[in-house]
């Protein structure tokens, strides 16, 4: 059954109709062509499909398209500036290199940014606590949470 729906992602009003077993991720991916949300698991252990709604961070494999309606999305297309300024974190894993194969990376970069909204002095033990529901199949943890000390520096200003 097709449903209208709404909602406004990375700044841009939407509004149509949707199949209403239409995964979030899905419609992010497939009708919007933003890839940069990535389908690791589907079944919502790997964290790489994490997008914030209504800047809550959220496995978008585990809602509904229409559970968004009337929400804020923001995916990592969101996150740089209007002036190609890149977010501390996106900053933070390219000084670290804190990536192996990155197909994990948009979603601890976004679980990040909401850690760092909440938190601008985690420490590494907030940090592996907080991205917890966060995948990395190279196992590449270390390097991840050096960047993420980085962002919260580069958000003090430090
Ligand atoms: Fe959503 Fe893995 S693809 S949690």
């Amino acid at each position: 059954m097709s449903v209208k729906f709404s909602f406004t992602i990375n700044g841009k009003s939407i509004k149509g109709d949707v199949e209403d077993r239409t995964l979030l991720v899905q419609y992010i991916r497939e009708h919007l062509g933003l890839t940069g949300t990535h389908v690791g698991c589907d079944t919502s252990q790997c964290g790489c499909c994490t997008v914030h709604i209504d800047g809550i961070p959220a496995k978008s494999c585990t809602m509904l398209a229409v559970q968004a309606d009337g929400c804020d999305v923001t995916t990592i297309e969101g996150l740089e500036a209007e002036d190609g300024t890149l977010h501390p974190m996106q900053q933070a894993v390219l000084e670290e290199q804190g990536f192996q194969c990155a197909f994990c990376m948009s979603g601890f970069i976004m679980n990040t940014v909401a850690l760092l909204n909440e938190n601008q002095n985690p420490t590494r033990k907030d940090a592996a606590e907080w991205l917890s529901g966060n995948l990395c199949r190279c196992a590449d943890y270390d390097k991840i949470l050096t960047s993420v000390m980085r962002a919260a520096e580069i958000t003090r200003g430090a």
